[in-house]
């Protein structure tokens, strides 16, 4: 580390023998620098404005007609504000109760404090601002849009496993700025080590900065996102919610699982009562271990149950990741002795990790090894899906459409028995 970056978190006051110290830091700071041993900052003493930090977000958890809910961490004690309102005037403001959080480094224990609030009373369709404080500092005025209450397009990205690779991270976060969507669901698999509290801040909110404070990210639970001290609930779960949840965006009812602590047994009936629930006319579901998954993991969450399950609750895409891949099933037809969706499956869960290859076979519709995103387009009837690298080039792109609750023709056409998929998956169940 930097003895710079030792000064700064030291703190120290500038008393006659630590002002010896302090030359000799300076001293020992410009050696280093002139050797080229770090890239330094000039050295100074931090005043008390910089040394009260937002270290994470503020992070835009939840968003819907009426309500959002924002996440933000800093370096000193609260309680603290947000403020926020119709206009930059920020006439409303919510103080707010953190959550410590203290953890070890190699030479340090840091403390940090999580505040998770909701704001509450909104008008749909309508633009926001906020900013939240730390003691002596604030963030940037950050705005959000409130979805309206007849909007009928949406364009919203999904990808997963971002984790261990901060640098692709970002190259798929400038992707998905660049394409402004407005929501984000990612499926798991965030950092390397859920229990590392230094991951947290490199590989998941860091890279999602510039997007994630204007932006709904709702973030599922991955297998490496487990920790004893609940670290992902703590940073990532609004208050009197959990892991399991469900929003509406326009067209779009999505329900995002936690499939990685739950069995399916718990969660296949939660997905089933909530879908039944919703009459949107498209009906996406999330979560992190795939039920279908050729190649990777060879995942099959939920065997042998959750593919009849999800048809018979009407999703029409099932959006999954663990298996680093993008693979998309061509869609999956309701059982030989039962009504239900026409089900695509697509696994896609390359925004950082390793990759792993994919066993190509008749039931894809397309499959790759390759770090990438999803981008979905839904206006009324009609969605389009692309899969975009982290270059930005279309790697696989799917135009479907409804007319009254049904999928187009020419796609059902390409469906495959729910009977046979499951032969396959079954012939090949570990
Ligand atoms: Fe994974
Ligand atoms: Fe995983």
């Amino acid at each position: 580390m930097c003895v710079a970056r030792l000064y700064r978190r030291s703190q120290i006051s500038c008393s006659v023998p630590t002002l010896q110290l302090v030359c000799l830091f300076a001293v020992l700071t410009a050696t280093i620098a002139a050797v080229g041993g770090c890239n330094l900052p000039p050295f100074r003493i931090l005043t008390p404005k910089e040394q009260s930090r937002i270290t994470k977000g503020p992070f835009l958890l939840r968003l819907s007609e009426h309500r959002a809910a924002i996440m933000w961490e800093t370096n000193s004690e609260g309680p603290f504000t947000v403020s926020y309102g119709r206009d930059e005037k920020l006439g409303q403001q919510i103080n707010t109760k953190p959550d410590r959080v203290e953890y070890s480094l190699p030479r340090s224990r840091e403390t940090l404090f999580i505040h998770k609030v909701w704001l509450e009373n909104l008008q749909p369709g309508q633009v926001y601002y906020y900013r939240v404080m730390a003691r002596e500092t604030e963030s940037m005025l950050c705005t959000f849009k409130t979805p309206g209450t007849d909007a009928d397009e949406v364009r919203f990205a999904v990808y997963g496993d971002c984790r261990s690779n901060p640098r692709m991270h970002r190259k798929i976060v400038e992707r998905i700025i660049e394409r402004d969507a407005d929501f984000v669901v990612i499926s798991g698999d965030l950092v390397t080590d859920g229990g590392n509290y230094e991951q947290w801040g490199v590989q998941f909110f860091g890279p999602l900065k510039g997007l994630a404070e204007s932006t709904p990210v709702y973030a599922l639970k991955g297998n490496h996102d487990k920790s004893k001290q609940n670290y992902f609930e703590r940073l990532l779960v609004p208050p009197g919610q959990t892991a399991n949840f469900s929003f509406d965006y326009g067209p779009v009812h999505f329900f995002c699982a936690d499939n990685y602590s739950g069995t399916e047994i718990q969660v296949l009936p939660l997905i089933g009562a909530d879908m039944g629930g919703s009459a949107s006319p498209w009906k996406f579901v999330s979560y992190h271990v795939p039920s279908l998954n050729f190649g990777g993991h060879w995942s099959n969450w939920g065997y042998p149950s959750a593919l009849p399950t999800l048809s018979k609750a009407g999703i029409d895409f099932a959006m999954a990741g663990h298996s680093h891949q993008y693979e998309r099933f061509r869609p999956v037809a309701p059982p030989s002795d039962a009504d239900g969706s026409y089900v695509t499956y697509i696994t896609s869960g390359g925004a950082g990790a390793g990759l792993h290859g994919v066993e190509r076979s008749v039931y894809h519709a397309y499959a790759k090894k390759i770090h990438h995103f999803c981008l979905f387009d839904i206006n009324r009837d009609k969605l389009t899906m692309k899969a975009i690298d982290a270059n930005g080039e279309v790697i696989d792109q799917l135009w479907v459409n409804k007319a009254g609750g049904r999928l187009n023709n020419e796609y059902l056409q390409t469906a495959v028995p729910m009977e046979a998929v499951r032969a396959y998956q079954d012939s090949h169940r570990k």
